[in-house]
């Protein structure tokens, strides 16, 4: 198959990366980064006119925000199979109350909450204790729209701010819910609008310090699956969220074709839904499809079809993504370091952030790279991992030195 993924981040060259060794499959990527140059062809311009002058055979989309603008539909004219969902189905991330609604119809459980559209009732519905509540921007905040205020002098200057366009029109309306204590989990369903096949889980670590301190960056690295998550929990995932939620959808006139990730948290009470997102997460991708041992090309194609779709063969052991940053991240941080020691090492390596400058590979974003090796068990799979890393370097460099071992 002809496939073009669209996107230029480590998720992206994970994916690629899996449709090219898995598969008898011809990679382009729009617009691609120095990792992807390496197997595939990166090229730039308009998404849906380069898949048509390529006569592609099927375009997967990485990121959120094409698909919440619509680039499915835009496939869809031209008869495109695109493995991403439209954007009415992608208001499941583009709007986290309609996630939320869509849950209550689909008895879901998530946390309690309610929408504001201004300030003063947000504040009162914390009361005194908005340590006990998460403030959430409705729309798309590139991962900055999630909040734990700690005292209620916080809690008023983040709904301020969102009220006043700190996150431009992601804030016009917030969503406040209740806290949920436990151990995050991350769940990849792949959907054709009616079924779905389940990857294997994983966990993501948001912030940037170890002992998850410091505040919250893209992901600096990811495990598969978790060794605390019970053996059966994707396919319970897969009976009690993803199913019901696909059903909701349908009725309301909606198919969701493509990935749907439920962001879990386990808690003392059972599990919960925390967010929803239409799209592979990252870096849990980098973890998660070196698990995976199937073309995934077939799959992502039978699912833009809302076609039957093929099993997933997993391999057995585990996996492990250590990302590498540049040093200031995710506050400000400066490009064009060089990187070397990447011919080295045995593990995968992801690019992120870099690109090419008079021939070297040099630095050109936060996340740099992402390191992602595999074992008998999760121990095995970070023991590799940390080795590489540390065979890689850049001026800055920093990563995090407990991915795995907190929850
Ligand atoms: N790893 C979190 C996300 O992809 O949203």
């Amino acid at each position: 198959m002809k496939i073009l993924v669209i996107g230029s981040g480590g998720r992206e060259h994970a994916l690629a990366w899996s449709l090219y060794n898995n598969g008898a499959n011809t990679i382009l990527v729009s617009p691609g980064n120095p990792g992807t140059a390496e197997f595939a062809q990166n090229i730039s311009g308009d998404p849906v006119e380069i898949a048509v002058k390529e006569s592609v055979d099927l375009v997967v989309v990485g990121p959120e925000n094409p698909l919440v603008n619509g680039i499915a539909g835009l496939y869809a004219e031209k008869g495109i199979p695109c493995f991403g969902p439209s954007a009415e189905c992608a208001r499941l991330e583009g709007s986290k109350w309609f996630a939320k609604e869509i849950m209550a119809a689909a008895r879901v459980p998530t946390a309690t909450g309610k929408v504001f559209t201004s300030p003063a009732p947000a504040i009162d519905y914390m009361g005194q204790y908005p340590d006990k509540f998460v403030i959430k921007a409705d729309g798309l905040a590139a991962g900055k729209g999630v909040f734990l205020p700690g005292t209620r002098k916080e809690s008023d200057v983040i709904i301020d701010d969102l009220f006043r366009g700190s996150l431009g029109d992601a804030g016009t309306s917030v969503v406040i819910e209740q806290r949920l204590i436990g151990r995050e989990v991350s769940v990849l369903a792949v959907c054709n609008g009616t079924d779905a096949v389940i990857l294997p889980p994983s966990r993501d670590h948001k912030r940037i310090y170890d002992g998850d301190m410091g505040p919250n960056t893209g992901g600096m690295g990811a495990i598969c699956p978790p060794p605390d998550v019970p053996f059966d929990f994707g396919d319970d995932v897969r009976e009690r969220v993803i199913l019901p939620v696909l059903k909701v959808l349908k009725e309301r006139g909606m198919e969701f074709r493509g990935v749907l990730y439920a962001g879990l948290i386990i808690t003392e009470f059972g599990y919960f839904v925390l967010e929803f997102n239409v799209r592979f997460g990252d870096p849990e991708t980098q973890a998660v499809l070196p698990m995976v041992e199937s073309d995934l090309a077939a799959l992502f194609f039978a699912a833009a079809k809302g076609e039957e779709l093929p099993p997933v063969e997993v391999r057995d052991g585990a996996s492990a993504c250590i990302i590498l940053a540049s040093g200031g991240y995710p506050g400000s941080y400066s490009k064009g370091y060089e990187i070397t020691g990447i011919e080295e090492v045995d593990s995968l390596v992801f690019h992120a952030g870099t690109a090419r400058e008079d021939g070297s590979l040099v630095t050109a974003g936060g996340r740099v790279l992402g390191v992602t090796a595999s074992g008998e068990d999760i121990d095995e799979a970070l023991e590799k991992a940390y080795l590489d890393a540390d065979r890689i370097e850049f001026e800055g460099k920093y990563m995090r030195r407990d991915i795995g071992r907190t929850v």
